[in-house]
């Protein structure tokens, strides 16, 4: 592994009017790192990461790729750096089909037809590879449970061949064989190299898959550590800003 992160964030400011959401965050990713985002409501992690993903614009502060420094105008320049995002609400289509959703926009073609035959055996082999199981890529989207619509969105993003993959809060709404599979499929992307970055509040999920930790409060970084130092406790302390006693630090 280079010894040049992936990904470097330096002083990330950004201000929506007379709220400062961030204040000055630092962030490192490592190619096939896992590295999950924590704070409380509010600290900045879905600002901070609509930003790398080119969604919103900073005020101040670098970002840099492969220790390139660069300029996001939009999602499309940090598509072209390789970053993709899941984000909360997934953005799938609920009366469209799982293979349909998959390609959304970039469809297998045949002269000026959808190749439907060819979709949907690509939308199969991408499933499988990442272990993800539907009864069928002809499924409405809508009537799949919320675990596999997590994974579609999360296959979707995948099929980009993202260097950089932003989850934010995929597993919040699973049950409890669902975040299974989620959790696989992360560390199964992880070890292809592509640094992950999972945004969570659910804690055990982290001491499952990721490799360090970057916790947030009221919009700055204030704690960065592997898990292999960390227990829940001391990260509930470093989420909430308290000590073992309980009382402010
Ligand atoms: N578009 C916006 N306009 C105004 N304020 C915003 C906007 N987006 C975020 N904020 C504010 O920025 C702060 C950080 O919000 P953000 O969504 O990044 O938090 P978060 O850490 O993702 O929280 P949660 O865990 O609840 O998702 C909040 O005070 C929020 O109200
Ligand atoms: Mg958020």
């Amino acid at each position: 592994m280079s010894d040049t992160p992936l990904v470097s964030l330096r002083g990330i400011t950004k201000s929506f009017g007379a709220v400062k959401s961030l204040q000055g965050v630092d962030l490192t990713l490592r190619p096939g790192e896992v590295l999950g985002l924590v704070g409380d409501n509010g600290a900045g992690k879905s600002t901070l990461m609509k930003v790398l993903a080119g969604a919103l614009r900073h005020d101040s502060g670098t970002i840099a790729i492969d220790g390139r420094e660069v300029r996001f105008t939009s999602p499309a320049d940090a598509r072209a750096e390789r970053i993709g995002i899941v984000y909360q609400d997934l953005a799938l289509c609920d009366t469209l089909d799982v293979a349909h959703n998959l390609f959304l926009g970039r469809e297998p073609r045949r002269g000026p037809f959808i190749d439907r035959r060819r979709m949907h055996h690509q939308a199969a082999e991408m499933l499988s590879d990442l272990h993800v199981r539907v009864r069928s890529t002809h499924q409405e989207i809508g009537h799949l449970s919320g675990g596999q619509r997590q994974a579609v969105a999360i296959a979707r993003a995948v099929s980009f061949q993202p260097r950089v993959l932003i989850l934010d809060e995929p597993t919040a709404a699973l049950a409890v064989a669902e975040v299974r599979q989620v959790l696989s499929m992360i560390r199964r992307v992880a070890r292809q190299g592509v640094g992950v970055i999972l945004i969570t509040h659910r804690l055990q999920d982290l001491f499952e898959v990721c490799d360090r930790i970057t916790v947030m409060y009221e919009g700055r970084s204030v704690e960065d550590e592997a898990v292999a130092d960390l227990d829940i406790e001391r990260l509930v302390g470093m989420i909430t800003r308290t000590n073992a006693e309980g009382s402010a630090a």
